[in-house]
């Protein structure tokens, strides 16, 4: 673990809570402050490509009952903290854990992603629960408040939860498509159905995140996984406004919230995030070039982002000159370092370690 302090003060002692909160580099990022060295933690930074993960996993056949198992999602949550010491801890746990409260059968097949029992029309909405379960929910939060307990001081929590738009798409193809295309149909045969399971994750995602604020986490990330495949209308309609309504509801109930939306393939359409109120960080993907994003983002959102995990994969130097180039395109602005996208199993570990090595170096210079 990290032991050395930085530019953002903090120190042991008698610390009080503000200082405290930005005694964490993560949360300091996400406060507006620019460092010398930015915080770094990776999207799916749990999972295959760590043995230990792997071990852990077959203690739980099914996947959900793995999220749901507090003992087991807190060790997952821990081993890539244990093993690189990242700047945030995230939650173990999936997006599609809210169809799955909301009465939706969702299961996973081994090596093929999620299954859903797909809604096709108005009834198959009708079948959904008003609100999710949150029984079923509750070893969600009870992961969270033990990782609260758990984690060095200087680390933070992140929280998340699918957006809207990416969890309905899944929710009508009844499993991962390539393109959305079941669900972008959809929304142009039936709007007034689709927008009504919109509004019903709306409000199902933001209590949620609100219920992981009050069982410990620091800040949420919101994931627009299939923000990309959409045109601008429908952009506007089903990925901004939804995660602006989010954000406003979040907010409302815990003013100091912190949140990051990461609408992954959103290209040209980034700026339409500029203006949203809540939202204090956008995670870009791979393909953004950073300087596109430092224009079209105002000064006051914080920049997070974007290797491409296959350069993670590939390693050496081509590694060590990606980490150098995305260091220095958000130079002078607060950036939390960070994937394009989730790390892939093929990963190798002491890769990993030589990327954190890599953007913490920099510290010393
Ligand atoms: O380390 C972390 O980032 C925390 C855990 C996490 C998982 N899924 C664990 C997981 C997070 C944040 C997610 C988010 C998620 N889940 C997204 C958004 C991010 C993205 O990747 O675009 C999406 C679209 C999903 C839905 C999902 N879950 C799919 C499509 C799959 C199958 C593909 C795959 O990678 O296996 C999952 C399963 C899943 N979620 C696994 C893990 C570790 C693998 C399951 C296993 O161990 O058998």
């Amino acid at each position: 673990l990290r032991l050395s302090g930085d530019e953002t003060g903090g120190g042991i002692g008698s610390i009080s809570a503000p200082q405290a909160s930005l005694a964490k580099p993560f949360l300091a990022a996400l406060a507006g402050e620019r460092q010398k060295t930015p915080p770094i933690w990776l999207m799916r930074q749990a999972g295959r490509y760590l043995p230990e993960y792997r071990e852990l996993r077959t203690r739980a056949p099914k996947f959900l009952d793995f999220c749901y198992t507090p003992a087991l999602a807190v060790e997952a949550t821990l081993q890539p903290i244990r093993r690189f010491g990242f700047d945030a801890a995230i939650l173990f746990s999936d997006i599609l854990v809210i169809p799955d409260a909301l009465g939706q059968a969702v299961s996973f097949e081994s090596g093929d992603g999620p299954r859903l029992d797909p809604i096709g029309d108005a009834e198959g909405l009708a079948k959904l629960r008003h609100e999710p379960n949150w029984e079923r929910l509750a070893p969600v939060f009870e992961t969270l408040d033990r990782v609260k307990a758990d984690l060095p001081k200087e680390m933070a929590l992140i929280g998340f939860c699918g957006a809207p738009w990416t969890v309905a798409s899944y929710m009508i193809a009844g499993r991962g498509t390539p393109d959305q295309a079941p669900a972008r149909l959809f929304a142009y045969r039936h709007p007034d159905v689709f927008a009504r399971l919109i509004d019903r994750l709306v409000d199902a995602s933001a209590e949620y995140l609100r219920r992981q604020f009050a069982a410990g986490a620091d800040a949420t990330q919101i994931f627009d996984s299939w923000a990309g495949v959409l045109p601008p209308a429908e952009f506007e309609r089903w990925c901004v406004r939804p995660i602006k309504a989010i954000a406003a509801k979040v907010r409302a109930e815990t003013p100091h919230a912190r949140m990051i939306a990461f609408p992954r393939g959103a290209g040209a359409q980034l700026a339409k995030f500029a203006g949203l109120a809540g939202i204090d960080a956008i995670g870009l993907d791979t393909a953004t070039d950073p300087r596109a994003a430092v224009a079209a983002l105002p000064e006051r959102v914080t920049l997070q982002g974007n290797l491409d995990p296959l350069a993670l994969v590939a390693g050496g130097r081509r590694l060590d000159e990606e980490v150098e180039r995305i260091m220095s395109g958000f130079q002078g602005r607060p950036h939390i370092f960070n994937l394009g996208h989730g790390v892939v199993p093929e990963t190798p570990v002491d890769h990993v370690e030589r990327l954190v090595a890599r953007v913490r170096g920099q510290r010393s210079t």
